[in-house]
């Protein structure tokens, strides 16, 4: 810009009136630049649009097809503690009322007055059997029944008749679940080679297979007996798949209750739980990927 004589140099670069310019430019240049923008920015904003105009397309209402929980399913345990711990003494109320308080809290949508509604849920049978096929996943048919799963099937476990779940004898029990996963049907081992020799008898048609041990060597011959209470003492196959839940509200998992009826007293076990089955596997990384382990000691000085 050439300097005028005047001060009016600056004026005249912001509106030079000759010649029909605004900070040097015509308004038709102006024109074109704004055009630019207009067209790039809009193109940024489509291209933006169809993107997520597509990956929601990809995304069906009810299959989560981005999710990460994905198979294996990770091994759920109640009471759930600080550190996977459960230590209490038996002579003392206070030490394993937060255990039992959990079981209870646990259980509750496990009633049997929560399950009556017919159209809601249905009986799958006492025995396992194979999967139970409710229509597709995308099929219109809408919500699902869900398998009624009763308490009485995990006996002294139940919290029916013994309100203390074992604790009070020395005795505890553990509620396992596998975790839910949408459209998974967990597959029971097709063959005896990779599952420990005390945990084999278990394998049967149609359930999951669940069996607990000694974590370390030097914990062996200490934890006692453990008893399985559960549809054939795993995680029966008629409760699988799971529909997710919008299509399968009511939903309950299958439930096996532990009993540790011979733990060696005031010592510290660890017991490893894990189940079995060809699509089930076990991770370094995520220690409760089909197994966990707790560290259970009972006092009773
Ligand atoms: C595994 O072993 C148990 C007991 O030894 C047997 O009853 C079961 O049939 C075997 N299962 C398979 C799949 O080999
Ligand atoms: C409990 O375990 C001890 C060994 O720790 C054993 O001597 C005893 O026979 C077991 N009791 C029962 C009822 O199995």
């Amino acid at each position: 810009m050439p300097a005028n004589k005047d001060d009016g140099g600056w004026k005249q670069f912001v509106w030079n009136s000759e010649k029909g310019e605004f900070l040097g430019r015509t308004g038709g240049s102006w024109f074109k630049i704004l055009l630019f923008y207009v067209i790039f920015y809009g193109c940024l904003a489509g291209i933006f649009i169809g993107t997520i105009q597509a990956l929601l397309l990809t995304l069906s209402n009810f299959k989560p097809t981005w999710q990460d929980r994905v198979a294996p399913p990770g091994l759920t345990h109640f009471p759930r503690s600080d550190k996977s711990e459960v230590s209490f003494n038996l002579n003392d109320v206070e030490t394993y009322v937060p255990y039992t308080k959990a079981l209870k809290e646990f259980l509750a949508k496990y009633d049997e007055e929560s399950q009556r509604d017919q159209l809601k849920f249905e009986d799958c049978g006492e025995d396992p059997s194979e999967y139970k096929n409710r229509g597709d996943l995308e099929s219109d048919i809408g919500i699902r029944k869900a398998c009624r799963f009763s308490k009485t099937v995990l006996g002294p476990c139940s919290g029916i008749e013994d309100r203390e779940f074992g604790f009070k004898d020395g005795k505890p029990c553990l509620i396992v679940k596998l975790n839910r996963i949408v459209n998974f049907r967990p597959r029971p081992p097709s063959t005896n080679d990779s599952i420990p020799e005390e945990a084999q008898p278990k394998v049967q048609p149609n359930v999951i297979p669940i069996y607990c041990t000694n974590k370390k060597e030097e914990d062996a011959g200490k934890i006692g007996e453990i008893k399985y209470y559960g549809i054939g003492g795993g995680f029966p196959l008629q409760y699988y798949p799971y529909y997710g839940k919008l299509l399968h509200p009511h939903y309950l998992q299958p439930l096996v209750a532990l009993q540790f009826t011979n733990l060696t007293m005031n010592t510290e076990l660890r017991i490893e739980c894990k189940v079995f089955g060809d699509n089930i596997h076990y991770s370094e990384k995520d220690r409760y990927q089909g197994r966990f382990d707790i560290k259970i000691q009972v006092n009773s000085l």
